[in-house]
This record gives C-alpha cells, structure tokens and sequence, in this order.
C-alpha cells in the first residue's frame, strides 16, 4: 500500500489530478502492493514506477469528459453511427496509440510464446479471432475489436474499484462501530479458515457485504445509466409517455440518495443491507452495477477486488479522519464516472 511511512502514516487514497504532472488519478492509489499482470497479460509499472507510468496517463485520460468527449456522446445520440461516419474518436490520439501499441505489442508476445498456455483475456480473443475462418472482410474478432476490447476493460476496470475502496474507506473512517464490527467479522472468519480468507471465505463476510452495498448505494460509480427506450412507456402517475426509441439517462445518484427508497440518504448504514432489511429495497432503485443485458460484466471480480483490499486493509490498520481529511466530497465533475476532486486523506494506524 502506498503512503507516507511516518510513525503514524496518512495515507492519501487519492491525489489530485489531471494537472499533466503525473499525481495520481483514475487507477487510483490504493493498492494491494503488487504489480499485477493485467487480464491480457500485460505487465503494468503502475505500483514500482507511478510517476512515469504511461498506463496511468492513458487511463486518466480516458475518464475525463472533455469537449471531444461530450460532442461525440452527442452525435452518437443523434446516431450511434454519425461519429465515426465522420471520422472522429472518443479519444485523444495520444490513448488511441497507446492502446494500438498495447494491444499489437501484447499480441506479438503471445504469438512469440508459441507454448504458454495462460488462459488469460487476451488469449481467448487471439484464440477466436484465429479460428474465425473465411474472408478477412468478415471477421469480427479483428486487431481494431481487441483493441476496443482492452479499452473498455481498462476505463471500465481500473476507476470504479479504485473508486469504491477510496469511498469505502472514508466511510470506515468516519464510522469507527462499522469498522470495528468488520474487524471482528474477518478475525471471525479467519479463525475458522485457520489464519488467511480464502477466496470461499469471502462469501461468509456478510457484514463486509453490507458495507460495500452500502458504499455502493452512497456512491453509485456510475452516476447515471443510458439506455433507449425500447417500447412506449407511460411514466406512472403522470402524462408523460417515453416514446420508442427515445434516449434516456437514468440518474442511479438520484435514486440511490432519494429518501423515499432509502431514508436518510446521507447517513453511512450497513444495516439497510442487511438479511432482515433487503426486502425492503425496492426493486429498481439500486443500480450500482447497472440492470438488463447491458450490466456490469464484471462485477462478481469488481466485488471480490474491493473486498480483498477492504479485508487487507482493515485487518492491519484503523483508519481514521486527520487534519486534512476533506469534510464532505465534492465530486470531479470532470471525469463521468463519480470521482472525489482531490485528495482523500485518512490516518492509517497500525494494528497491534
Ligand atoms: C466496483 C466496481 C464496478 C462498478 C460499480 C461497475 C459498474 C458498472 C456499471 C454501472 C456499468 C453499466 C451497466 C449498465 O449500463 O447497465 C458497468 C459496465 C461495464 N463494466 Fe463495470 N463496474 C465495476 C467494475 C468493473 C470491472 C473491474 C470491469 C472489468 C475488469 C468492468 C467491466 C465493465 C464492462 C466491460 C462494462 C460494459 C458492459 C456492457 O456494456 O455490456 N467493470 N459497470
């Protein structure tokens, strides 16, 4: 983990960023200590070599919605395939040829390893994209899909886990009883496993669940969801008909802190998630990883991250509020995933 190694260290979760100045951004600080090959097998410098991690760059640049951004989410709703009729990308050039050499390098090196037998991400699309026969013009699984493919991966992946653990953590902070009874939850379960938490061991955390449904609901990382409207859909209670094939943002933030489905939205309470609460949430209204066919591919790997690195967390340290912890957050309204502005510092102190 990456901090200050004071006597009594502050760990500054996240820095500020998008100043060019290689601080920290999406990709976050908090991490486990390692440097973990990614799911195409790539090696990533982020944790050795942070400043001058190229990676880094590229996914903080591509959570920030800038004017390039925002015009192309607006012709792609005009129509999704206007954008690219006229030939223009989501990304500076700078991450489109980050990732092209990404991707090409990844490839080269898995070819070259004509033995390896990692059965990673990457090697699976390798594998389809070479068993896809016929006119090259057909293939789906092409370089430029792979490619896209990492994209979505990297931005989709490396914020929202980052994220979440920074919420998370600043509501343990705050909530000393919460953090304290996690404690006790995992010294629990790994006195039953007899020492580590195992990747089963994780199911029988139920509070830690709780918690991190709980951030989930304060902090949905996805604010809002878009979808279009399938079918004409009259709003209950009102006039209003959503005609087919309208384009919607459904407000995840609104939802989730609206005190009609979750009453006193502000306050940090496990206890809503709990066995003898859960039907009380409204089917609909808590969306932390989206709903239909078009949910978060990955949520069982976002869920069993964040917890890993809450349990690593907690069962070594206490953290706490210091002086320069921020009071409330204000959220960067520069990048579309929800994202604190600035620092989130916390005092971290070292179990006995
Ligand atoms: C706490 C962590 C995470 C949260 C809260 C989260 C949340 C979401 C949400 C809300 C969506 C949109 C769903 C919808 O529109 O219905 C989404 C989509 C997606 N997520 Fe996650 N996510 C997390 C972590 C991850 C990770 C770790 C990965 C990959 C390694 C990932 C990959 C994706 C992909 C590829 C999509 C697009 C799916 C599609 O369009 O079909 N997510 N995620």
């Amino acid at each position: 983990m990456r901090g200050r190694a004071e006597r009594s260290p502050a760990l500054a979760l996240r820095c500020s960023r998008g100043n060019g100045t290689g601080h920290q951004g999406p990709g976050g600080q908090l991490h486990d200590g390692r440097d973990r090959s990614r799911s195409d097998g790539v090696q990533c410098n982020a944790i050795r070599d942070p400043e001058n991690c190229t990676m880094k760059e590229v996914a903080q640049r591509m959570f920030r919605s800038d004017f390039r951004f925002a015009f192309f989410q607006f012709l792609e709703m005009v129509h999704p395939k206007l954008p690219r009729l006229l030939g223009l990308t989501p990304r500076d050039r700078m991450v489109q040829d980050f990732l092209g050499q990404v991707t090409k390098d990844a490839m080269a090196m898995k070819q070259q390893d004509a033995h390896g037998d990692r059965k990673d991400f990457l090697q699976l699309l390798m594998k389809y994209s070479q068993e896809e026969d016929g006119d090259a013009q057909d293939s789906i699984i092409t370089e430029g899909v792979i490619m896209g493919v990492i994209a979505s991966f990297l931005s989709a992946g490396l914020e929202p886990v980052s994220a979440t653990v920074t919420f998370a953590a600043y509501e343990l902070a705050h909530n000393p009883w919460v953090q304290e009874k996690l404690f006790n939850e995992i010294q629990a379960v790994k006195k039953e496993s007899g020492g580590d938490i195992q990747f089963d061991d994780l199911k029988k955390l139920h509070y830690l669940d709780q918690i991190v449904n709980e951030t989930l609901r304060k902090y949905p990382i996805a604010p809002a969801l878009a979808r279009k409207c399938t079918e004409a859909f009259q709003v209950p209670n009102s006039k209003i008909v959503i005609e087919k094939g309208t384009s919607l943002m459904i407000s995840t933030w609104g939802l989730h802190r609206d005190p009609e489905y979750f009453p006193e939205p502000e306050k940090f309470d496990p206890e809503r998630f709990s066995e003898k609460n859960l039907d009380k949430i409204v089917p609909g209204t808590y969306l932390p990883f989206g709903e239909g066919p078009r949910f978060c591919i990955a949520q069982r790997l976002a869920l069993m991250d964040v917890k890993t690195m809450l349990v690593t967390l907690v069962s070594d340290y206490t953290l706490h509020p210091c002086a320069n912890t921020v009071k409330r957050f204000k959220m960067d309204v520069h990048y579309f995933t929800l994202s604190p502005d600035g620092e989130v510092r916390l005092r971290l102190k070292k179990r006995n």
